[in-house]
């Protein structure tokens, strides 16, 4: 009998590399994808395993109760691994409810259609929510996000986060529901939709337009690739204890500015252009209102419970990254098409 998986956010950024991951890796598990194809969402991310015989996709809203509730009746999933979500934080300044809907309400219709499932029978089940390391708010100059750092979020994105969390901890608590989260810092790779800052600069450098850097360009972020993100993700549904939560983070602090330096360095390599090309498009504007200042995880409870480290350095990760991006100019059009165009000139007006 196979077991059913049941991965929300299967056609986004860091889903997509988790469907793929499982699907290719588990033969024994069928995992159904649930996915609203938001903006976000892009099924052109998965065409290499949408015919799989253990995968199957399904367009649909986590907020949709009635759906949600026939689904886990229909397909009975052991496992939940949660991913769907609104994920960019300039969206949630702009429309801060849309968050709330997704983010806590989704949230809370699956934790209450898997207890619902399950609640007599907790042995061998397991609802993994992905979070991140923005519960945390900002640091200052030094230290780093641990497990028990005090939740402390700053934007309408990270307080929808913060709240699904508690949500998940909650139904724990209460209910003995069997679940996992991890808070993972900025992730980066190939199919990251062209709004976070990687992508999108890599994009505005092919086009030549200029690089918006908010304020000074000195805010820091700890970078890992997506496919280590995905491996851990693995790791962790299957090796995780029960009732825990770990940090995953790529020991890679990066100030944005220099890490665009590098960006545009490896870029006018790759494009053939002269050195200092791109970063003559670097272009100080307006700052994020509520900007974190930093992120930086410490990962050390997952290195040392279950070995997991990066397995790319950040030049690689991102040489391979740009890689991918000039290759896949077709992709790129595609998302950038249509309401990509309207979304980019009012953020950026
Ligand atoms: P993404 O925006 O690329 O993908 C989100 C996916 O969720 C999309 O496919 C979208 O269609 C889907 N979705 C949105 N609303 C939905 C709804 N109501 N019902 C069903 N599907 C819906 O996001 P991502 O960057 O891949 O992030 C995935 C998860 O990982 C999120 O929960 C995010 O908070 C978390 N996370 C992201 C990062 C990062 O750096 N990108 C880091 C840490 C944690
Ligand atoms: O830390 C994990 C989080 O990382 C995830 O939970 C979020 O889903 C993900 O979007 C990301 O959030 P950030 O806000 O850190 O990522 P973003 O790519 O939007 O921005 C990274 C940094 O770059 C941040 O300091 C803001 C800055 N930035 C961003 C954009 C889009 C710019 O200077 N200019 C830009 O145009």
């Amino acid at each position: 009998m196979k077991k059913y998986i049941l991965i929300t956010g299967g056609a986004g950024f860091i889903g997509s590399h988790v469907v793929r991951q499982f699907v290719n890796k588990y033969a024994n598990y069928h995992i159904v994808n649930l996915d609203a194809l938001t903006y976000a969402g892009n099924l052109e991310n998965l065409i290499d395993i949408e015919k799989e015989s253990n995968y199957t996709f399904i367009k649909g809203d986590i907020t949709d109760e009635i759906l949600i509730n026939q689904l886990f009746k229909t397909y009975r999933f052991e496992g939940v691994i949660h991913l769907a979500a609104e994920s960019h934080v300039d969206r949630s300044i702009t429309d801060p409810l849309v968050f709330a809907k997704t983010n806590i309400l989704g949230t809370m219709v699956l934790l209450n259609a898997f207890k619902n499932l399950w609640k007599n029978n907790w042995e061998g089940k397991r609802f993994y929510h992905i979070s991140t390391d923005e519960v945390y708010g900002s640091l200052g100059e030094t230290g780093l996000f641990t497990e028990t750092t005090s939740y402390d979020p700053n934007s309408p994105y990270s307080a929808s986060k913060a709240s699904s969390d508690h949500f998940v901890r909650a139904y724990g608590e209460t209910y003995g529901l069997p679940y996992v989260i991890s808070n993972c810092s900025n992730n980066y790779g190939p199919n990251q939709f062209p709004e976070k800052l990687i992508p999108l600069f890599i994009n505005n450098i092919i086009e030549q337009k200029p690089l918006p850097v908010y304020g000074n360009g000195k805010y820091t972020r700890d970078w890992l690739y997506v496919i280590d993100h995905a491996i851990a993700i693995d790791l962790l549904y299957h090796e995780g204890k029960n009732h825990d939560t770990y940090n995953i983070g790529g020991f890679n602090e990066w100030q944005n500015i220099e890490l665009i330096k590098v960006l545009c360095q490896q870029m006018d390599e790759k494009l053939g252009r002269p050195i200092g090309t791109s970063e003559k498009l670097i272009t100080y504007v307006k700052d994020r209102p509520g900007h974190d200042l930093r992120y930086a995880i410490d990962a050390s409870k997952i290195n040392k419970e279950f070995g997991w480290q990066p397995s790319v350095t950040f030049e690689e990760g991102l040489s391979i990254t740009i890689d991918w991006y000039l290759k896949n100019s077709e992709w790129l059009q595609n998302v950038t098409c249509g309401l990509y165009q309207d979304y980019y000139q009012k953020q950026y007006k």
